[in-house]
């Protein structure tokens, strides 16, 4: 790697912080939100005390310095910050925490990568406009970014706009604070979203480089590689069609400063028109030159085939768009959440990306859910280690034999928390956190063989993965 190549890895406040009514914070589209049980869930927990992060930051932090990381990404939870979004209230004491927090990690040598909107809508815009469906709330967005940005001027040089950005679409209410109004179809609801997140990433890139010229700013998606589930050509067509809708018009139009051909017409022959003006075209180019990164999230690939039952070409487009299921790759094997672990996928991926917008890349998430077991303050997390061993080889290769150029290598993640979906059963971490989706555990924190392991990487800077860590 080369010599600033960043290791670390990335967390979601909302998902580890708990603390979630303390110091003015507001309840956010996390803290609210219903779940539907995922595949292979069976377990819940409510957002009050989490990983409780927020107390114990110092001391996740401490472990972050001993695994060695360079880098570390979290988010600055919006709700913490503008408790309601709309009135301008700047919670202080939101903005203070932070400050410790990235003063802690920069007095122990670690380079903060902060994200901004990652699940931590305030819910009152939520309740009340309806997230990112509103126009209005793009603006109360900018307004955030801009206090936020100008605060940490001095200490923060990484940023990331919006949290997998990609996935407004496919999970409406967590990512953008929306839901489908009745009545409207998923076109103009898809195009709505794409609209105004995509002005909500534009004035954010704007407003941090405002602030600072020298920022490094940066979109993120949520990338699965997606291939063809048989070479049928049909199938390669849908598997196309999948990529264009879920992986590539996001940064398509961060990075180009417009919208692709085939989205336009896709609209045009939906009958459904942009919410964006000349104006806003402009705000959206202008960010475009301004972005110096692409950053995003892998955890598997995925495959795609033709629907069934198809009226016309513009039905199977249609079909395409609102097709998120998963259609098992007999190739690879899956977790018990039927997540596909699929290593060189990840090379595929940084592949595909470099190749289409020459940006440098920085994989900011990837990383395995499992039911880890604390048994005598140790956990034997080899599967973990075997996914990582994959994974960074795979990096090592699209960087060696590709020659993508890779900013850095976060994984997900430092420290057990909730997942998306609130299960504590559904770990990530390096370090175990002794905390039950029943509200027991004395959230102890307990490092995992793989903590060991990691260390071992960063320390020999990727090239040693062997797993004969001493526990
Ligand atoms: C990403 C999100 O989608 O995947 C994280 O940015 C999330 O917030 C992570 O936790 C892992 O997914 P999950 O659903 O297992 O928590």
């Amino acid at each position: 790697m080369n010599k600033e190549f960043l290791w670390g890895a990335a967390l979601s406040n909302v998902q580890a912080e708990g603390a979630y009514l303390e110091d003015g914070k507001g309840l956010n589209v996390y803290d609210t939100l219903e779940i539907r049980f995922e595949t292979g869930q069976n377990t819940l927990s409510d957002t009050s005390v989490a990983a409780d992060h927020y107390h114990r930051f110092k001391e996740d932090i401490a472990h972050m310095k001993e695994m060695g990381f360079t880098a570390y990404r979290f988010s600055i939870v919006w709700s913490r910050i503008h408790p309601n979004g709309d009135d301008g209230l700047v919670n202080e004491a939101g903005l203070a925490y932070y400050e410790e927090m990235i003063d802690e990690l920069l007095a122990a040598g670690i380079e903060p990568v902060v994200s901004l909107v990652h699940f931590d809508m305030p819910d009152h815009l939520r309740t009340e406009y309806n997230g990112f469906m509103d126009r209005r709330v793009v603006d109360w967005y900018a307004g955030h970014v801009a206090v936020v940005a100008g605060r940490f001027r001095d200490k923060v040089k990484y940023w990331i706009t919006y949290n997998e950005m990609n996935t407004a679409f496919y999970g409406p209410r967590l990512v953008a604070g929306a839901e489908k109004p009745e009545g409207m179809g998923d076109v103009p609801f898809h195009a709505l979203l794409t609209a105004h997140t995509q002005l909500a990433h534009a004035k954010a890139v704007l407003e941090i480089k405002k602030t600072n010229p020298d920022a490094m700013v940066a979109g993120m998606d949520a990338y699965a590689s997606i291939y063809p589930l048989t070479c049928r050509p049909e199938d390669v067509l849908a598997a196309q069609m999948a990529d264009d809708f879920r992986n590539n018009l996001t940064f398509d139009v961060m990075v180009n400063g417009e919208f692709p051909s085939w989205y336009t017409k896709f609209l045009h022959n939906n009958g459904v028109e942009l919410d964006l003006n000349a104006e806003d075209m402009q705000t959206i180019k202008e960010a475009s030159k301004r972005l110096d990164y692409l950053a995003f999230s892998y955890y598997q690939s995925d495959t795609a085939c033709a629907p069934a039952g198809c009226a016309d070409r513009l039905d199977f487009e249609n079909k395409m768009l609102a097709c998120a299921d998963r259609n098992a790759n007999p190739y690879v094997k899956a977790n018990a959440w039927g997540w596909q672990i699929d290593p060189v996928g990840l090379r595929v991926a940084l592949k595909a990306l470099y190749e289409r917008y020459h940006k440098p890349l920085f994989i900011v998430e990837n990383g395995i859910g499992i039911d880890d077991r604390l048994e005598n303050g140790k956990v034997y997390d080899d599967e973990r280690i075997a996914y990582y061993q994959g994974h960074i080889r795979n990096v090592t290769d699209a960087i060696d034999y590709d020659g993508v150029e890779v900013l850095g290598y976060l994984a997900w993640s430092p420290i057990d928390f909730l997942s998306s979906h609130k299960e504590m059963r559904k770990r990530y971490g390096f370090v175990y956190i002794d905390r039950n989706d029943d509200g027991t555990g004395s959230l102890e924190r307990f490092p995992k063989k793989s903590y060991y392991w990691y260390k071992k990487v960063i320390a020999s800077d990727g090239t040693d993965l062997e797993d004969d860590i001493e526990y």
